[in-house]
């Protein structure tokens, strides 16, 4: 029996790492990307054999180049475009070269990845494409500003994109979770705000949810927690003036 290979980035903490086991449990020989090689090592070695690891800086050329390189091999019918941070503060106070990291990481590479896989997935006539955005898409977000403007790029970029290869065999997932609890509060600087404090669930119940969707062929975009339901909603139906004060509110320094 042939197995499927999926290939997820960011998995070397969080959900990324959440979507591996996942895809392990239901039977993916899995390629894991990230930077801390160490981190992919003590995962492959729990994963098992099938599992390939590639450590590669998703903020360079050649680290875009080299996974990219790694997709156009083909064979691979599911990808995570996972990897992704955040930085909180004013962005007067944020040197230019982590505003190039964000764009890079958030927002050039899951296009570039995409567009590499999902031409191969339409020339194979299936796939599975998941990009992570964020529920910080929805709305500019103050204190969170380089973060949210990424992700709703990701977000217009990959519903765009999911209307574009529809008719190819192709599932395109725009994820957007709310607050879990990762890696991610750490390097942005969250912990500590109200934002650290919006409900929640764990990155393996994303990881799952996200799979039984994309894997049922939609829906496109996926809404996790019914508390982040109701937040769309009310985004959708509140001024965006109103939307963008409270997101600010729960990043703001208290
Ligand atoms: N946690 C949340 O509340 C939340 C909410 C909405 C969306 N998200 C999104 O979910 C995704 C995963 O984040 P997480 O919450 O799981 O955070 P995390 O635990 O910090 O994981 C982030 C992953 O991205 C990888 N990464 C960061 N910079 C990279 C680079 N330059 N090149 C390659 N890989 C890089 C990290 O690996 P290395 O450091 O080893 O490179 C790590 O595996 C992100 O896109 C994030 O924006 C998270």
């Amino acid at each position: 029996m042939s197995e499927q290979l999926a290939m997820v980035t960011g998995a070397s903490s969080g959900i990324g790492e959440a979507f591996a086991r996942e895809l392990v449990r239901r039977g993916y020989a899995v390629i894991l990307v990230a930077r801390r090689l160490d981190r992919l090592i003590a995962l492959q070695a729990e994963l098992g054999k099938g599992t390939e690891v590639l450590a590669a800086d998703l903020a360079t050329e050649e680290g875009m180049g080299a996974v990219a390189a790694r997709l156009s091999r083909g064979g691979i019918s599911l990808l995570v475009n996972n990897a992704g941070l955040g930085f909180r503060g004013l962005v007067v106070d944020q040197p230019e070269a982590s505003i190039t990291r964000l764009v890079r990481v958030n927002l050039e590479a899951p296009m570039r990845l995409s567009r590499g896989a999902a031409a191969q997935m339409a020339g194979e006539g299936r796939g599975t494409l998941i990009n992570v955005a964020s529920m910080g898409a929805f709305q500019p977000v103050p204190y969170l500003n380089v973060y949210a403007a990424t992700k709703a790029g990701l977000l217009s970029f990959t519903e765009a994109l999911a209307d574009e290869v529809a008719g190819f065999g192709v599932t395109v997932q725009a994820l957007c979770p709310g607050n879990i609890p990762t890696g991610f509060q750490d390097v942005a600087g969250t912990k500590g705000s109200r934002f650290d404090r919006t409900p929640s669930m764990s990155a393996g119940e994303v990881a799952r949810r996200s799979l039984d969707a994309a894997l049922q062929g939609g829906p496109t975009l996926f809404l996790p927690a019914r508390m982040d339901r109701i937040s769309i909603f009310a985004q959708r139906f509140l001024p965006r003036f109103v939307a963008r004060r409270v997101a600010g509110s729960l990043l703001k320094s208290e």
